[in-house]
């Protein structure tokens, strides 16, 4: 069987909790390979929901193996309040089935007051509307080679000296250009030592496991979070997070290079983003509405209404030609279901010119006229449906011109939360 990749091509939330859940069935080992807990992935089944922000989302599989990767940045905060949550709900968590490399970055105490103290600080336009998690400054660290790994967590030493070397400056930063408190060396490390007893059983080389599996001929699925369009280099910059959310980042994210792979892009059938940042297809209307109260579109992490708009085949385009994918997985189209007309956005005019890629300029997408072509509703609600056959010919035309435009095919469909609530074709 081949390895998997799983990958948002929008902004976030396109679905993919959902999608790895599924196809943890034909997996056996699931990593995540980028990002932290700004993710926020929901998994919903039996009616029953979990939001995963750190945690691989095929942990509800009890025989199945979650890894998470060198590329990720890790709150241990968060994720020991994630492993409680689940052990509350009756899932066995054990050092056997979940693993975090020695080589992941910890988001430390002084990354959370600077992401926030920053954030705060901007205003207008300056704002990126992060989830105030640290993630820009951890792998800010990470990047100037001062960062503290989960690794360092065995020699408390270390830690320590990298804890007064990091406030010496941070300190500086926080009191005299953010004006906010300073941290005390002495309660970061209390509080870092207490968390590394509790995440040190959970530490191994994430990258052996990987190499083990693949040899065993055993599957490995890697979880992308956020999406394309949040790409460091390659999304809405500076309205991005600090990683690379391109399924070309999965080998060094994760440790290991494996070429053969089912690489599978989550669609949401229209386009939504969290945060500030341009969003061409942006509907402040009463389309838009449809979509945020019919999607119940708030975001999983920060709770902040997502704004909503029509599906943007300029990004889609990009998303392809960056990540590759071999199949749409095309999420939330019962949302869609009760429009008179959709709109499909199939190129943007830039300068007078028609374009059919995202221009490079910052912010150019913020003065981009998107180009529409109207597509009949239909009025079924589809969430019960289960089968391609018993679609409604306008809502299996709506995915065929994705198809279509795409040249991909679209192998999923899924017309609700729930585990259950999908379309195989
Ligand atoms: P992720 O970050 O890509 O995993 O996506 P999120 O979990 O943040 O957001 C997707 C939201 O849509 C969650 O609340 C899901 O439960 C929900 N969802 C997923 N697929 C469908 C679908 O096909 N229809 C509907 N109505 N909701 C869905
Ligand atoms: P999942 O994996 C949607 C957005 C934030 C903000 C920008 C930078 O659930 O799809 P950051 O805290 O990362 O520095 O914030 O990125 N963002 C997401 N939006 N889904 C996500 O993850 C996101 N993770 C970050 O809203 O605009
Ligand atoms: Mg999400």
């Amino acid at each position: 069987m081949s390895n998997m990749i799983v990958f948002g091509t929008q902004w976030g939330d396109e679905g993919k909790g959902k999608i790895v859940d599924i196809l943890t069935e034909e997996a056996d080992i699931i990593v995540r390979y980028q990002g932290g807990n700004n993710a926020g992935h929901t998994l919903v089944t039996g009616g029953k929901k979990f939001i995963l922000h750190l945690i691989p989302s095929g942990i509800l599989h009890s025989s199945k193996i979650c890894l998470i990767g060198n590329g990720v940045v890790l709150d241990p905060q968060v994720f020991c309040a994630e492993i409680d949550k689940l052990r509350d709900s009756g899932i066995a968590i054990t050092p056997e089935r979940l693993v975090i490399s020695k080589k992941t970055h910890i988001i430390m105490p002084y990354h959370k007051a600077l992401d926030q103290a920053r954030e705060t600080a901007k205003s207008g336009i300056d704002k990126i509307g992060t989830t105030g998690r640290g993630i820009g400054p951890c792998y800010e660290d990470k990047m100037a080679r001062v960062g503290v790994r989960a690794g360092d967590l065995q020699n408390l030493d270390l830690v320590r000296g990298k804890i007064d070397k990091a406030l010496q400056e941070k300190n500086v930063l926080l009191e005299k250009l953010y004006n906010q408190k300073p941290l005390d060396p002495e309660d970061v490390f209390a509080h870092i030592s207490e968390l590394a007893e509790r995440l040190i059983p959970f530490l191994a080389d994430v990258s052996q496991k990987i190499q083990g599996a693949c040899e065993k001929g055993q599957t490995v699925l890697f979880e992308g979070a956020q999406g394309v369009q949040l790409d460091i280099d390659h999304g809405t910059y500076p309205y991005v997070t600090s990683s690379n959310t391109v399924t070309g980042n999965a080998a060094a994210g994760a440790g290991y290079f494996y070429s053969k792979k089912k690489v599978v892009g989550v669609v949401k059938a229209y386009t939504t983003r969290v945060g500030q940042g341009p969003f061409p297809t942006e509907q402040d209307n009463e389309f838009g509405a449809h979509m945020q109260n019919k999607g119940a579109e708030f975001g999983s992490t920060t709770g902040r209404k997502r704004r909503c708009g029509w599906l943007d085949l300029v990004i889609l385009r990009e998303a392809v030609r960056l990540c590759g994918p071999t199949e749409i997985a095309l999420t939330k189209l019962d949302v869609l279901s009760g429009l008179e007309t959709i709109k499909i956005c199939t190129g943007y005019q830039y300068q007078g010119q028609l374009v059919e890629y995202p221009p490079q300029e910052e912010n150019s997408l913020a003065r981009v006229t998107p180009i529409y072509e109207d597509f009949p509703g239909w009025p079924q609600d589809i969430s019960g449906l289960r089968s391609w056959e018993n679609m409604p010919e306008n809502a299996r035309k709506y995915v065929r011109l994705i198809e279509d435009y795409l040249n991909i095919k679209v192998s999923m469909i899924s017309v609700g939360p729930d585990r259950d609530q999908t379309i195989r074709r």
